[in-house]
């Protein structure tokens, strides 16, 4: 059966994976706040622990660096989500990010099929900015869910994280620019 875009057919994944019972099940905009920072907890954890194998696995020495600092900013970052969630005494019980796990998954396939050298930084690079973009855009949603909710220590710890994000992706486009074109030639 062919679907029209932006419809949701009956029998489309979304609808297969809501059981009954639960969509019945009122829900506010704090169930949507806590599903977010389980969801961002989940992805910071897994990328903090990713990043320094991109970072072994890079050949230019300022991409290195830069995945080596943001594993440092991650840590730094799932302590921000961790007062978030002792705040809203979030459960993290069965948290997972499929999003980052499979961008994850994916980038160690990816890598495989490059020996180290510039193209093969451009892959790394590729990967980093879709978690980079993937995490702005969660961060972004759960900042204005908790400014809606009135509360301003959790509004202000996840601006801290989207702008590290923020600067994060902006040094992967610097380096991008600089590593692409040796990718050009072998
Ligand atoms: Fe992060």
């Amino acid at each position: 059966m062919t679907e029209s875009p932006g419809i949701i057919s009956p029998t489309s994944n979304v609808a297969r994976t809501l059981p009954k019972s639960k969509m019945t099940v009122a829900k506010t905009l704090r169930d949507v706040l806590e599903e977010e920072i389980r969801g961002l907890y989940s992805a910071e954890t897994q990328w903090a622990k990713a990043l320094p194998d991109l970072a072994r696995a890079a050949t230019n020495s300022g991409l290195k660096a830069t995945f080596l600092g943001h594993f440092k900013e991650c840590e730094g970052q799932v302590r921000r989500l961790d007062k978030i969630v002792k705040i809203l005494r979030i459960s993290l019980k069965d948290a997972i990010c499929g999003a980052v796990r499979s961008i994850v998954e994916e980038s160690g396939e990816r890598i495989a099929d490059f020996p180290p050298g510039s193209a093969r930084d451009a892959v790394l690079i590729s990967t980093a900015q879709r978690v980079e973009h993937f995490e702005m855009a969660a961060y972004r949603s759960a900042r204005r869910f908790a400014q809606l909710l009135g509360s301003i220590e959790v509004t202000e710890l996840l601006q801290s994280n989207l702008e590290e994000e923020t600067e994060a992706d902006r040094k992967l486009t610097d380096l991008a620019e600089d590593i692409n074109p040796l990718a050009l030639s072998a």
